[in-house]
């Protein structure tokens, strides 16, 4: 059952309701074999993190792992990234400095910031990565519609399975108000593994400072981490990873981008390009 009590079921919800066309949503929802499809992203060996499946997100009973979520995200995200959804994902791509060869987004969600990752360098091969099948589902269903060729894999952003050093980006999107921070963390722990030297990595969020600031903003939805990340700063997180040259920038007051560098090291120096490490060693989700 959802909770009565969020600013989002009590003023919201009525008025994004009424903005949705929600006979075209259920057709939509209808008009797919959930299970069958999930089972083509599927991988045996990833464990769902209890933090995961023991929460609901967004109202949203057992969270991403209900196909519900899948088909409603896009609708509410919408009006709910102000000034402007587009907007707020751009700010991640224009951080971006280098020409990535492999592009890696974490908790890729339904693919909103993947397909613009792709779009924006259309010779990078890109992979989003999720939790949650049904939003894989929904995220290729969006790329094959927008004829993009993006790669989607079913995994745990805290230990992905890839090879060290395959991506020159990682990029996690509205992904760590979500987690606890020790999950956080350990992401970036990941990401750092994950990049070549000098690969950079950046992470879209809500506005750390401002959620401080305005308390009540934690209480729009059913987040069961948002205070945690709030009380806590991306920026040291990345310190703590190894990361240099880290910085955040403010987007529109209520969102923030940190970008951070894995640095030269003496060891890194030796060879540690995307180039040299194919990734013959991991297996894309089946489907
Ligand atoms: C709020 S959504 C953001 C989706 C997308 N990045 C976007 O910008 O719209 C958070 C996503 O992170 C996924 N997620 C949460 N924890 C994860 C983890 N440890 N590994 C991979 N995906 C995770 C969820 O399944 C969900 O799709």
């Amino acid at each position: 059952m959802p909770r009565q009590d969020t600013i989002w079921e009590r003023f919201l919800s009525p008025i994004v309701r009424s903005l949705i066309n929600e006979k075209e949503l259920r057709q939509f929802y209808e008009s797919i074999d959930w299970q069958q499809e999930a089972t083509r992203f599927q991988r045996g060996d990833v464990e769902t993190p209890s933090y995961y499946s023991s929460q609901n997100f967004h109202g949203i009973e057992r969270g991403y792992l209900n196909p519900g979520a899948a088909v409603s995200y896009d609708p509410i995200t919408q009006y709910v990234l102000p000034p402007n959804e587009t907007l707020i994902r751009q700010g991640l791509i224009d951080t971006i400095q280098s020409h990535p060869r492999r592009i890696l987004d974490l908790g890729c969600g339904t693919g909103s910031t993947t397909l613009m990752l792709k779009q924006a360098f259309p010779s990078s091969e890109v992979i989003g990565l999720d939790l949650s099948p049904y939003m894989l589902v929904m995220a290729e269903y969006k790329a094959k519609t927008a004829n993009l060729d993006i790669q989607w894999r079913h995994g745990n952003a805290e230990c992905t399975g890839f090879p060290d050093a395959s991506f020159d980006v990682v990029t996690a999107s509205l992904l760590f108000h979500e987690t606890p921070p020790d999950v956080s963390q350990a992401i970036l722990q990941e990401s750092f593994r994950l990049l070549t030297t000098g690969g950079e990595v950046l992470i879209l969020d809500g506005n750390q400072k401002t959620l401080r600031q305005l308390d009540w903003l934690n209480n729009v939805f059913e987040e069961p981490y948002i205070r945690d990340f709030a009380a806590e700063s991306v920026d040291a997180w990345m310190g703590a990873a190894g990361f240099g040259a880290v910085q955040t920038k403010d987007l529109w007051f209520i969102h923030q981008v940190t970008r951070g560098v894995k640095p030269l090291t003496q060891k890194a120096r030796v060879s540690n390009r995307t180039e040299d490490i194919p990734l013959e060693g991991w297996m894309p989700s089946p489907a």
